[in-house]
C-alpha cells in the first residue's frame, strides 16, 4: 500500500455515495503506470479527482448513465466561467423564499434538463442525495434550513476540479459496460455502482441501475481481458451486510475499509461503524506484485548510492 500526501482535493457538487472520505485509502491501491483512469459510474468523481490531484494516472475516462450529470461534467471542465456566474446568480435570487425557488428551477430543470439548473438543485438537496420518481422526474426536495454552496466556495472547488481533469477527460453517458469497451491493461478502472437493493426498489436513489447479475457477468469479461479493476461493493453497518458479496469465481481480493459512523445509524440513536467492501481484480494484484522488485530495486540503489556518496 502507497501512502500519500496530505493535499486539499476539490469537490464538484455534493453527492451521496461520493467516495471523497475514502478515496485516499483507494489510491493506495493504485498501480505507478496508470495510463488512462475510467470510473464508469462517477457521480461527483471523488476518486478521478483525488487521482488527478495526486498525479496518479495522464488520462481519464468519466461515465454516467445520467444524461444531464455528465453534461454538468462538461460545463465544469469546459465552461466553469459561466457555469459559477448561473450558479451565483441563482443562489442570490433563491433569498426572498428558498423553497418556492427550489420548486420553480426542480419544475423547469424536468422540461430543460439543463445543466446549470442540476447544479443548484444538488447544492440544496437533502444530504445530496439524487432521487428520481418512476418517470425519471428530479422528485428530491430541499433541505430548507441550508441555502446551498456559498458562491465563491462553489467557484473555488469549480476551477479546481477544471483545473486538474479538464483537457484530458473524456465524458460519456452509457452503460457502464459500453463505457469501458476500450479500456486496455495499462489503464485502471474504479467502479462505484448503485448500492444494490436500492436500484429497482421504490428507493430510486440513483438513476437507474443494475442487476447483480449482469454486473458480475461484466466482471468475468473483463476478467479475461486481463483488466485492472477496483470496485467499491456495499458494505457492513456494524453487525449488518448489506448485499451479496462477490463470488469467488472472480478471484477478486476483498479489502475491508473502516469508513466511520453512518449517518443513518446515527439519526436512529445508534452509534455503528460502516466498513466498505474494496474488491480488486487479479490482474491488479498480480500488476502490483511485479512492481514491488522494482521499487525495491530502486530503494537499494539509492542506499548504494548514499553508500557510494
Ligand atoms: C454510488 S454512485 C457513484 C458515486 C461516486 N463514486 C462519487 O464519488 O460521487 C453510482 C452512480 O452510478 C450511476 N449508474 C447507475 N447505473 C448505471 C449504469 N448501468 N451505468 C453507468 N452508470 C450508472 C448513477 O447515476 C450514480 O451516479
Amino acid at each position: 500500500m502507497k501512502s500519500l500526501q496530505n493535499i486539499n482535493v476539490p469537490h464538484p457538487f455534493p453527492y451521496q455515495g461520493s467516495k471523497r472520505g475514502i478515496a485516499k485509502f483507494i489510491l493506495s491501491h493504485f498501480p505507478s503506470d496508470v495510463r488512462c483512469l475510467y470510473e464508469p459510474f462517477c457521480g461527483s468523481g471523488a476518486v478521478s479527482i483525488a487521482a488527478a490531484a495526486h498525479g496518479l494516472a495522464s488520462l481519464f475516462a468519466l461515465n454516467d448513465l445520467n444524461i444531464p450529470l455528465i453534461a454538468l461534467w462538461g460545463e465544469i471542465l469546459e465552461n466553469p466561467h459561466g457555469l459559477c456566474d448561473k450558479y451565483e446568480r441563482r443562489w442570490l435570487e433563491q433569498h426572498h423564499d428558498r423553497k418556492a425557488y427550489f420548486f420553480k428551477i426542480r419544475d423547469e430543470f424536468n422540461k430543460s434538463h439543463d445543466p446549470d439548473q442540476l447544479l443548484y438543485l444538488l447544492a440544496r438537496i437533502v444530504k445530496g442525495s439524487v432521487r428520481y420518481s418512476s418517470e425519471g422526474l428530479f422528485n428530491q426536495s430541499a433541505d430548507n434550513r441550508r441555502s446551498g454552496m456559498r458562491p465563491n466556495t462553489m467557484r473555488q472547488n469549480i476551477f479546481g476540479v477544471s483545473a486538474l481533469l479538464s483537457k484530458k477527460t473524456k465524458l460519456t453517458a452509457l452503460d457502464f459496460r459500453e463505457a469501458i469497451k476500450s479500456a486496455k491493461e495499462s489503464d485502471l478502472i474504479y467502479m462505484d455502482p448503485p448500492y444494490q437493493g436500492t436500484s429497482f426498489t421504490r428507493d430510486h436513489r440513483y438513476f437507474n441501475g443494475l442487476s447483480y447479475d449482469d454486473f458480475v457477468e461484466a466482471l468475468s469479461i473483463m476478467n479475461e481481458k486481463n483488466l485492472s479493476y477496483i470496485i467499491s461493493y456495499d458494505g457492513v453497518t456494524g453487525e449488518k451486510i448489506h448485499g451479496k458479496l462477490l463470488p469467488n469465481f472472480l478471484k477478486l481480493k476483498h479489502l475491508h475499509i473502516h469508513a466511520g459512523r453512518s449517518s443513518q445509524a446515527t439519526l436512529l440513536g445508534n452509534i455503528q461503524e460502516t466498513t466498505e467492501s474494496l474488491y480488486l481484480s487479479s490482474s491488479l494484484v498480480q500488476r502490483l506484485a511485479n512492481e514491488l522488485p522494482s521499487r525495491t530495486r530502486s530503494v537499494k540503489a539509492e542506499q548504494q548510492e548514499l553508500a557510494f556518496a
